[in-house]
């Protein structure tokens, strides 16, 4: 891993407002350790409220978990890149399988939003992962790598070095699934990496992060892969002191005191 150390949760369908503040007052409030990156994504109603619950000098950066490509106008039921902005995002979650699944997003969609994104001062946070049989096939790697060129290929080199990318495997995620062992994710991540370094003229993404069914029992072990910058947590995470322990074990995992 490089550092710092990238470790977020996503709210999803969870919080009302009250409760956003609650949390964010919460981990405000806490000492978050060093060599860490924390950032937390509420649903759009609570976005502006965990802003504004934020101190100014906290580190906790603030995303979205969708926006749309296009600009503002007829959008019936969608915000826009700049509107998440302006609610407190600094960065936007792009592709989550629950939405390609669900909601219709696809890779030409994601490509889309990666780069309104980035025209919005935003940074991308690109979800891949492959379904279980795809899984099983023994094929994830050419699954992944395919999601995340498609989803690059509207950036330029030096915007690809600013994205983050979360490799998730469908399987993994949720209450059903099953926590990815590190042995099954370090050959995927190693290839996004080095499909990352390829598309950014050498450098890198920003971090390339796993998600899906960590906890505090596997997520050491899921940071002791050189590729893995980081964790992208659902419901870990979900309550403040949750969060605080995963940040404790990131930075206790990257080596710093
Ligand atoms: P869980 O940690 O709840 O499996 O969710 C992971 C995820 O989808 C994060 O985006």
């Amino acid at each position: 891993m490089k550092l710092p150390v990238w470790i977020g949760t996503s709210w999803k369908m969870t919080k009302t407002i009250a409760e956003a503040r609650a949390y964010i007052e919460h981990i405000a409030t806490a000492e978050l350790p060093a060599g860490i990156q924390p950032f937390v994504i509420p649903a759009h109603t609570s976005l502006a409220a965990a802003r504004d619950a934020l101190p100014a000098e906290s580190p906790v950066l603030l995303g979205a978990q969708n926006a749309h490509w296009g600009p503002e106008g007829a959008g019936t039921g969608e915000v826009s890149m700049r509107m998440v902005g302006d609610a407190g995002a600094r960065l936007v979650e792009i592709g989550h399988s629950e939405r390609r699944q669900h909601h219709a997003e696809t890779d030409e969609t994601v490509a889309l939003k990666a780069r309104a994104a980035v025209d919005a001062g935003l940074m991308p946070l690109i979800c891949v992962g492959e379904p279980v049989d795809v899984h099983e096939a023994g094929e994830a790697i050419e699954f992944v790598s395919s999601q995340v060129r498609a989803a690059l290929g509207r950036l330029s080199s030096t915007e690809v070095s600013g994205v983050l990318i979360a490799y998730e495997p469908i399987w993994a995620i949720g209450e059903h699934g099953r926590p990815a062992t590190p042995t099954e994710v370090a050959p995927v991540v190693s290839e996004l990496a080095r499909v990352a370094r390829e598309v950014s003229g050498g450098v890198g993404c920003r971090a390339l992060l796993y998600g899906g069914s960590v906890d505090e029992a596997n997520a050491a072990d899921l940071l002791l892969d050189a590729n893995t910058d980081g964790l992208f947590v659902g419901r870990a995470a979900w309550t403040p002191e949750g969060f605080l322990r995963l940040a404790a074990i990131a930075a206790e995992a990257a080596g710093v005191p």
